[in-house]
């Protein structure tokens, strides 16, 4: 079992990498006693696959040991469902002292964080990400919380995990839309902070799409490492941490207007091309560094290109965005491949030449 530590200035705790739930029991060990009462969240999808495994896994050690399964998906990512989450702690006396596995994906994770952060005021959780883009994005960071309304994560909290488990073999059983979304915010860690991870990703899409754990294990460590380096230095996303969304400002907008018809990943995948031609135009990166890029995207299954959507109505819910203050819509641009910039003066024109750019214009 390999580790690597992240340290942000309220907490520090490993991220661990194994292929197997097995190991588990060491790193619990570390952190808590044998009396301690647990509960593993989960949903219904990945409770089929890995949910009684863990459940017989976790009771060879500890003697109280509860699951809670809620139905799977996004639209389950409420406060209803916290609800039932926080009644079912109730059921079993979960007290300060338990313990709370969130088994699956971010939805899960997001979820069952918040609802640890939120029970008698926060009991200590550990993050076990099954899909990519709960291994390498939102198991990192701290970040927990809810839908709420039409409004995406807007109830949440900054609440670090006691550490995160990473099971590479839970891939295996993970559709391969799901693997190749995840894979986005991968090339964007790359984009963003580190050319030559950039380099051995564009070499890399035939050896992950075979799950080769040696270039799994390298990818995931990376994209941790990386994301962990912003999030120590920027806990509360009052800078720094912005870079993260690069891709993310059109990219939100697409998957809003397609009402989540494409996966986060590959509306990131499309809006990571509309910034990337942003920066060409603005003269920070060549056309080469364009058709790179958009090729990475591509060998790695993902859209570089959307054409249904109105260009007026794109350019609108970008305003909408919460991110974007008084009507100017900031945009993280790449000074270089491996280098981001925030940038406020991006003009509309150039805006809707983006859009059209990522609406099968060619250059
Ligand atoms: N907290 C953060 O910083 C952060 C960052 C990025 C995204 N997010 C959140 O993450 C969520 C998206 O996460 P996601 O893409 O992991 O979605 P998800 O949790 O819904 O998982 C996707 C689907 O895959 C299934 N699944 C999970 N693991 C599996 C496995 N190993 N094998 C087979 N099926 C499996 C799930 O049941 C689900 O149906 C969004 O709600 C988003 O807001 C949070
Ligand atoms: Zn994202």
């Amino acid at each position: 079992m390999n580790e690597i530590c992240i340290n942000t200035p309220s907490s520090a705790y490993p991220i661990y990498f194994s292929d197997n739930f097995e190991d588990i029991i060491n790193a619990l060990k570390k952190f808590f006693p044998s009396d301690r009462k647990i509960c593993i969240v989960t949903d219904e999808n990945v409770n089929k696959y890995y949910g009684q495994t863990l459940l017989e896994i976790v009771s060879s050690a500890y003697k109280e040991v509860y699951k809670c399964v809620f139905p799977a998906g996004e639209s389950n990512k409420n406060l209803n469902t916290v609800q039932e989450i926080y009644k079912f702690f109730i059921e079993k006396h979960l007290d300060r002292n338990s313990l709370i596995l969130a088994l699956g994906g971010g939805v899960t994770g997001d979820m069952a964080g918040f609802a640890a952060a939120t029970y008698m005021r926060g009991i200590p959780f550990v993050q076990i990400p099954t899909t990519l883009l709960s291994q390498v994005d939102s198991s990192v960071g701290g970040k927990v919380g809810v839908d709420f309304l039409q409004h995406k994560n807007m109830i949440g909290a900054f609440y670090q995990p006691a550490f995160v488990y990473i099971n590479l073999d839970t891939l295996k059983t993970l559709p391969k839309e799901q693997l190749s979304s995840g894979v986005a915010e991968v090339i964007k860690h790359g984009l963003i902070l580190d050319k030559s991870y950039f380099e051995f990703l564009e070499s890399s899409y035939d050896s992950f799409f075979k799950l080769d754990h040696e270039v799994l294990e390298k990818i995931i460590r990376r994209s941790c490492e990386l994301k962990g380096s912003v999030v120590s230095r920027d806990e509360k996303e009052a800078g720094l941490r912005a870079i993260l969304n690069f891709g993310h400002t059109l990219g939100h907008a697409i998957e809003t207007l397609l009402n989540f018809k494409l996966f986060h990943g590959q509306c990131v995948s499309v809006g990571m091309v509309g910034a990337a031609y942003l920066s060409y135009i603005n003269g920070l990166i060549s056309k080469e560094d364009l058709k790179r890029i958009e090729k990475v995207l591509a060998s790695y299954d993902l859209p570089v290109r959307i054409e249904e959507l109105n260009k007026e109505v794109i350019y609108n819910q970008m305003l909408l965005d919460k991110k974007t203050k008084n009507n100017i819509i900031h945009f993280i641009l790449l000074s270089s491949i491996g280098k981001a910039v925030r940038v406020s003066h991006v003009n509309t024109d150039q805006i809707f030449s983006a859009i059209a750019y990522i609406q099968n214009d060619v250059l």
